[in-house]
C-alpha cells in the first residue's frame, strides 16, 4: 500500500505534524510519499491521500487549495482524510466546523476532516502578521497534542489495514 501525506504550513507548526502523522502511518509498515502540494504531480499511484493545513483566516492556504482544486477529480474515493491546524482556545470557531477551510470540502468526499491545535509563536511572525494573529484573538504558545496526532494516524492506518 502506497499513500500521500501532504499539507500546507506556513510557519512550520503543521509541517511538523504531518511529519509526524507520515512517520506513525509509515511505521505500521505501509509505504508513505510526504510531499509538499505543490510538488505532486500526480495522485494515480496512491491508495489513499492525507491532506492538511494550516488555517489562516478561516481559510486553509492556497497551496492546499490548489492542491484539492488540481486533483478533486483524481483522488482515491472515500480514501481522502484531512486536516486543519489551527489556532487554539477561541470557542467561538467550533474545531469541527468545515466552513473553516472554505469551499474545498464540497468537492471532495473526505472520510475526516480532524482539526488539530497548532502554534503560534509571534517571533516567527511578521508585525503585520502579529496584528491580524491579534485581531482574531489567536493564543500564544504551543498547543499542538502529539499524542491526539498518533491517534488519528492510528485511525487511519486501522481504516487502510481492514
Ligand atoms: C495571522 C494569523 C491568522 C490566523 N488565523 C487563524 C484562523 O482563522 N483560524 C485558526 O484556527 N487559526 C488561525 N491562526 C493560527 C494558525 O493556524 C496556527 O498558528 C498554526 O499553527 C499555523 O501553522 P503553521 O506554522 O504551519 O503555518 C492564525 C495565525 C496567524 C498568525
Amino acid at each position: 500500500m502506497h499513500i500521500l501525506v501532504t499539507a500546507a504550513s506556513k510557519h512550520g507548526a503543521t509541517d511538523e505534524v504531518a511529519d509526524a502523522i507520515a512517520r506513525r502511518i509509515e511505521a505500521s509498515g505501509i509505504t508513505v510519499d510526504r510531499l509538499a502540494p505543490a510538488d505532486v504531480t500526480s495522485v494515480a499511484d496512491y491508495d489513499a491521500v492525507v491532506v492538511g493545513s494550516a488555517v489562516y483566516i478561516l481559510q486553509w492556504m492556497p497551496e492546499a487549495h490548489d492542491f484539492m482544486e488540481r486533483f478533486k477529480d483524481e483522488l482515491p474515493a472515500g480514501r481522502v482524510w484531512a486536516f486543519s491546524v489551527g489556532m487554539n482556545g477561541v470557542p467561538k470557531h467550533s474545531r469541527q466546523d468545515g466552513s473553516r477551510v472554505g469551499p474545498l470540502l464540497t468537492h471532495v468526499k473526505c472520510r475526516d476532516l480532524h482539526t488539530f491545535a497548532g502554534r503560534y509563536k509571534p517571533s516567527l511572525l511578521s508585525l503585520r502578521e502579529r496584528s491580524v494573529a491579534r485581531l482574531a484573538g489567536v493564543v500564544e504558545g504551543d498547543f499542538r497534542d502529539w499524542e491526539a496526532v498518533d491517534q488519528w494516524a492510528d485511525e487511519i492506518i486501522e481504516a487502510l489495514k481492514a
